[in-house]
C-alpha cells in the first residue's frame, strides 16, 4: 500500500512510497484512510527538526490528524464495517509514570510516551492503518469529512479545561477571552469559547479573507492590531501562535487574576529592551497564571467530539480550505496565504 513516510530529523526526506500492510501489533481494527489533516508539527517533521522513527525502522509514516472507515473490526465490540473512526495520537509510556498509569498520558512525566505519526509509532498517512479499539473514537456519520478536525479540537478542549481549572484557584468569573492566532487551533478555541458563553476576541495579522469571515461566523470579534494596542484587558488568553512578541505582549495585557494558556509551539526569536524579571514581577503583582497545555487524554477526546458535534457546520466547512491527493502531499505541506486546515484525502466520503 502507499504511505507518506519521512526519515525524522532529515530535511526533504518525505516521500510517497510502497510500504507493507499495517502491522497487526498496531491494533485489531483495520481501517481504510479517508483523510489526514496537516499541521505545523507535520511541517516541522518534514523540515527535519522534529519526530522519531519507530525503534526498529529508519522511516516514520507521517500523520496524526486522522479520519478513516473501518474495513474489518476484528473482534472489537462496538465497531462494525463502515464506521467512521479517528485514532487517538498518544500512547502511555511503558514504565508507566503515575500520570500515564491513570490514563493521563497527555501529562506524561518521564517523556517516554509515544505518538502516532510523531514519536516512535507509525501515523495515519497510509492507505490503510490499524488501531486498538480503546484508542479508536467512533464518529457520528453526519459529521462526514469534518471528523478529521477532531484531533485539533481535542488539543483545544484540553486547553480550555486546563485554563478554567487553574483559574478556579480563587473566585473567578472570566467574561472575555482573547485568542491569539486565527489558525485551526485558534478558530476552534474561539468556537468553544463562544459555546461556553464567553465574549471572544480573536487576533491575527490578516485584515481580510477567510480567517476574518470565520471569526465573525463563529460569533467572535476580529482584531488585526497588536496585542498591546487592544483597548481591553482579557481575563483569559488562549495563545495559539507560539510567537515570542505575541506571548510577551499577551503577558503584559492580561487582566489581574487572569490566565494565559500557551498552546503554540514556537522557536527562536529575540526581544530587545524587555527584562524577564519585570515580566515576572507584573505576573506576580497581578496574580496571573501562565500555563502550558499539550496533547489530550480520553476525557478531552470525549469532550471534543461533543464540541465538534455542536459546532456550526458552515464554520467547519470553512476551516477545511484545501484537500490534496496523496501524490500531492508536498503541496499540502506548503503553506499558502489563505490556508486554514489542509487535508490529504485518501478516499471519498
Ligand atoms: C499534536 C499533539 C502532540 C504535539 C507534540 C501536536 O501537533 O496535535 O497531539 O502531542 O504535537 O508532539
Amino acid at each position: 500500500m502507499k504511505a507518506i513516510t519521512v526519515e525524522p530529523m532529515k530535511a526533504s526526506s518525505a516521500r510517497l512510497e510502497d510500504v507493507p500492510e499495517p502491522d497487526p501489533r498496531l491494533g485489531s481494527i483495520l481501517v481504510e484512510a479517508v483523510a489526514v489533516g496537516v499541521c505545523g508539527t507535520d511541517v516541522e517533521i518534514v523540515e527535519g527538526s522534529y519526530g522519531w522513527a519507530p525503534s526498529d525502522k529508519e522511516r516514520l509514516v507521517l500523520g496524526h490528524e486522522s479520519l478513516g472507515r473501518v474495513i474489518d473490526p476484528g473482534s472489537a465490540a462496538g465497531f462494525k464495517k463502515g464506521d467512521l473512526v479517528v485514532g487517538i495520537v498518544r500512547r502511555p509510556d511503558p514504565v508507566p509514570c503515575p500520570n500515564c498509569a491513570v490514563g493521563e498520558w497527555d501529562m506524561c512525566r518521564n517523556g517516554q510516551y509515544t505518538e502516532r505519526g510523531i514519536k516512535a509509532i507509525d501515523g495515519y498517512m497510509s492507505e490503510r492503518w490499524r488501531i486498538e479499539p480503546e484508542y479508536a473514537m467512533k464518529m457520528d456519520p453526519s459529521l462526514g469529512i469534518f471528523g478529521v478536525l477532531l484531533e485539533p479540537t481535542t488539543v483545544v478542549a484540553k486547553a480550555w479545561e486546563v485554563a478554567l481549572a487553574v483559574g478556579g484557584r480563587s473566585f473567578w468569573e472570566p467574561q472575555n477571552v482573547l485568542v491569539t492566532g486565527a489558525g485551526p487551533i485558534g478558530l476552534l478555541a474561539a468556537g468553544i469559547g463562544v459555546q461556553r458563553g464567553m465574549e471572544v476576541h480573536v487576533l491575527d495579522r490578516v485584515t481580510a479573507g477567510p480567517k476574518v469571515d470565520l471569526v465573525e461566523m463563529v460569533g467572535a470579534t476580529y482584531h488585526s492590531t497588536t496585542v498591546s494596542d487592544l483597548d481591553f484587558e482579557p481575563d483569559m488568553i488562549m495563545e495559539c501562535t507560539g510567537v515570542g512578541q505575541v506571548i510577551v505582549e499577551s503577558l503584559q495585557k492580561l487582566a489581574s487574576g487572569g490566565v494565559i494558556c500557551l498552546t503554540g509551539i514556537g522557536h527562536g526569536g529575540s526581544l530587545s529592551g524587555l527584562a524577564p524579571a519585570d515580566i515576572a514581577a507584573a505576573a506576580v503583582l497581578k496574580n496571573n497564571i501562565i500555563v502550558g497545555s499539550v496533547n489530550a487524554n480520553k476525557r478531552h477526546w470525549y469532550k471534543a467530539s461533543q464540541d465538534l458535534a455542536r459546532a456550526n457546520p458552515d464554520v467547519l466547512k470553512g476551516l477545511i480550505t484545501r484537500r490534496e491527493e496523496p501524490q500531492n502531499f508536498q503541496h499540502a505541506l506548503q503553506r499558502q496565504p489563505d490556508d486554514i486546515k489542509v487535508v490529504v484525502q485518501f478516499s471519498d466520503i
